[in-house]
């Protein structure tokens, strides 16, 4: 009895010290296990002894080995994984360069309708914003051009049929008639975007297109005024040496009006088509702001004057690269754009 009351007491200890068991390698967790498990270890002794225990004790007994056997088993399976080298395959190359994203790039339109503006914003201009969705009001009336007027068949208009004055904007004039409405000269503005006309679709011609226009007013805005400001910006968007030409026009918002061209040259085959032989290309309309536009947007036409242009971002994009389809701009086929980035 007295042995086998040391036996209890010995498990006893056991279970203590693995319950405190907490190794700090892998050889230390593997001397434990032999110490335990193996051949020699503490479990085959106790089994052996266990056999010499009375029949009435054995179910106490066994119970006690067994808890023990248990007890080591988990702890060396939660252990266990604590030093198994993690199995590692190639190390990765850090230094290895990224592939590259293709992360688009800018739409020719956009491309030039950039350089534009920032040619006009190094001499002043900011830029006004409009709805595309526009009034009759201020896309046709403000500017000139009542109701039956015949220059309205310059621009055919897309009307929205929700009501009857209700268009598609054919030009970013409607832009400049609001900033007048809410801005006092001086006023040094341009109006990108995106306008509409219903036209055949062709190669020359779209249903829409962009536009830029320009307007400024102040007191004692002169047409040479004009002329320099325009002279400048052709030099600064088709090189130092262009030469401008302005041709009297006809525009119902400008009195007087004008349209402007730059020289291009007769060197190529292609430059005598496009020019139609002459040499000169038209890139711009022109003129000096009509007084009864001015007092249709609350600016009094006796103290102020002003100047407007509008140009086609299209068509100065088709000169300067060089492209003779303007469908190809809206279809967005990537081997097109990804040429101008
Ligand atoms: N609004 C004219 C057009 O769309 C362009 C223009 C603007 C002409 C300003 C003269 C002055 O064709």
């Amino acid at each position: 009895i007295y042995r086998n009351y040391c036996m209890l007491s010995k498990i006893d200890s056991l279970v203590k010290q693995v319950e405190g068991f907490s190794p700090s390698s892998k050889e230390e967790l593997e001397s434990f296990r032999l110490s335990y498990l193996g051949k020699k270890g503490h479990l085959t002794s106790l089994f052996n002894s266990f056999k010499k225990v009375p029949n009435e004790q054995k179910k106490e007994f066994g119970l006690a080995i067994n808890n023990l056997k248990n007890l080591v088993q988990t702890k060396i399976s939660s252990l266990k994984p604590l030093f198994t080298e993690k199995k590692t395959g190639p190390k990765p190359d850090l230094f290895k360069p990224v592939k590259n994203s293709s992360l688009g790039g800018r739409h020719p339109i956009s491309i030039v309708e950039q350089k534009i503006i920032s040619i006009f914003n190094s001499i002043g201009f900011g830029i006004s914003d409009g709805p595309e969705i526009e009034d009759d009001w201020h896309n046709f009336t403000a500017l000139n051009l009542p109701e039956d007027h015949p220059a309205r068949d310059m621009q055919d208009t897309f009307f929205v049929q929700i009501r009857p004055d209700v268009l598609l904007r054919t030009h970013t004039s409607s832009v400049q008639v609001r900033h007048m409405q809410s801005n006092k000269p001086p006023i040094r503005t341009l109006s990108p975007g995106r306008v509409y006309r219903n036209e055949a679709v062709s190669a020359r011609a779209h249903c829409l297109f962009h536009q830029v226009e320009g307007l400024y007013i102040d007191e004692k805005v002169s047409f040479s005024d004009l002329k320099q400001t325009l002279l400048y910006f052709a030099k600064e968007m088709f090189g130092k040496k262009t030469k401008i030409r302005l041709r009297p026009s006809y525009f119902p918002f400008t009195e007087p009006s004008a349209e402007v061209d730059i020289y291009w040259g007769l060197e190529t085959e292609s430059d005598y088509r496009i020019t139609k032989n002459t040499g000169w290309l038209e890139i711009l309309g022109c003129g000096m702001v009509d007084p009864n536009v001015l007092e249709n947007c609350g600016i009094d036409p006796k103290k102020y004057s002003g100047y407007a242009f509008g140009m086609g971002i299209e068509r100065i994009a088709m000169l300067l690269y060089g492209i003779d389809d303007i469908r190809l701009f809206y279809e967005n086929d990537v081997r097109f754009l990804k040429q101008f980035n």
